[in-house]
């Protein structure tokens, strides 16, 4: 599907890998409706093509006025990609004793829920448009972690969240399919994001060294390559694809 005069959704788009995926989707000539939290927007990088929009991916009303926003552009909404997220260390069982209810429910509501909940509205939004080669109306990207596949110690929220989003990819496909919307998701391994921010350079250096090849952390810019890809090749569909270097993630 070409880029180009449509318009394209991109949740956590102020920060990280959603802040990358919209200033390329912009670069490609699309208007990019970044939705994220106002704390985030305020930190943003003016990009142009970029515009921002206050929006919590947990709220119906919240997220169903950004799509209205962005539907309502002179160019269709035709993709729609999900990076806002959070992540939380936690054990099942620690010294302060079992893991917090709350916090679990927390991180399940933003990547799951939250995931959910921007596809099913920006998904019709995006089956209102007119049809492309194919009956194609556009495409979702969703974004799990390579934390739905082997979760380290203290990522039982986390990797729960994103063993979600990535189940969700092939019914999301099946589901969406009569309507020419394909469904795609991405799993990174350790990018180069703020969510990164608070780590040292030795730790750093650690991480980076037990990814095979190459052997540094991910860029932004490359899930952003990824996404691009994604949205302009019409037969990927319903499936995960990690984006990792190699890296299989060890217990700890
Ligand atoms: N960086 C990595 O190594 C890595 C690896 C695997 C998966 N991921 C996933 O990629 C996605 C993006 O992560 P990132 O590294 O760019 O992090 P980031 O913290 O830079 O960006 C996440 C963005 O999501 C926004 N957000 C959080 N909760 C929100 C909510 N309720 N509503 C709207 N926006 C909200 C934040 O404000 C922030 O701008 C996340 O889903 C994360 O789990 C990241």
């Amino acid at each position: 599907m070409q880029i180009k005069d449509t318009a394209a959704i991109v949740t956590g788009g102020a920060s990280g890998l959603g802040g990358a995926t919209a200033k390329a989707l912009a670069a490609k000539g699309a208007k990019v409706f970044g939705l994220d939290l106002a704390a985030s927007i305020e930190k943003a990088d003016q990009v142009e093509g970029v515009t921002y929009v206050e929006a919590d991916v947990t709220s119906a009303e919240q997220v169903q006025a950004a799509v209205d926003q962005a539907a309502g552009a002179d160019v269709p909404l035709r993709t729609i990609v999900n990076c806002a997220g959070v992540g939380w260390a936690g054990r099942i069982l620690s010294k302060n004793g079992p893991h917090d209810l709350e916090l679990f429910r927390k991180v399940l509501e933003v990547n799951l829920l939250g995931t959910f909940n921007v596809m099913r509205l920006g998904a019709e939004a995006v089956a209102k448009t007119d049809p492309l080669t194919d009956d194609a109306r556009g495409v979702v990207i969703n974004t799990a972690s390579v934390a739905a596949f082997d979760g380290q110690i203290g990522q039982i929220a986390y990797s729960a969240s994103k063993g979600g989003v990535a189940g969700m990819t092939l019914p999301a496909a099946r589901d969406l399919a009569k309507h020419g919307i394909r469904v795609m998701t991405i799993a990174p391994g350790i990018i180069d994001t703020p969510m990164l921010a608070g780590v040292g350079e030795e730790f750093r250096a650690g991480l980076a060294a037990g990814v095979p090849f190459p052997q540094r952390l991910g860029r932004p810019d490359e899930y952003a390559q990824l996404a691009v890809n994604i949205v302009e090749h019409d037969y990927l569909n319903g499936e995960v694809i990690r984006l990792d270097g190699s890296l299989r993630m060890a217990p700890r």
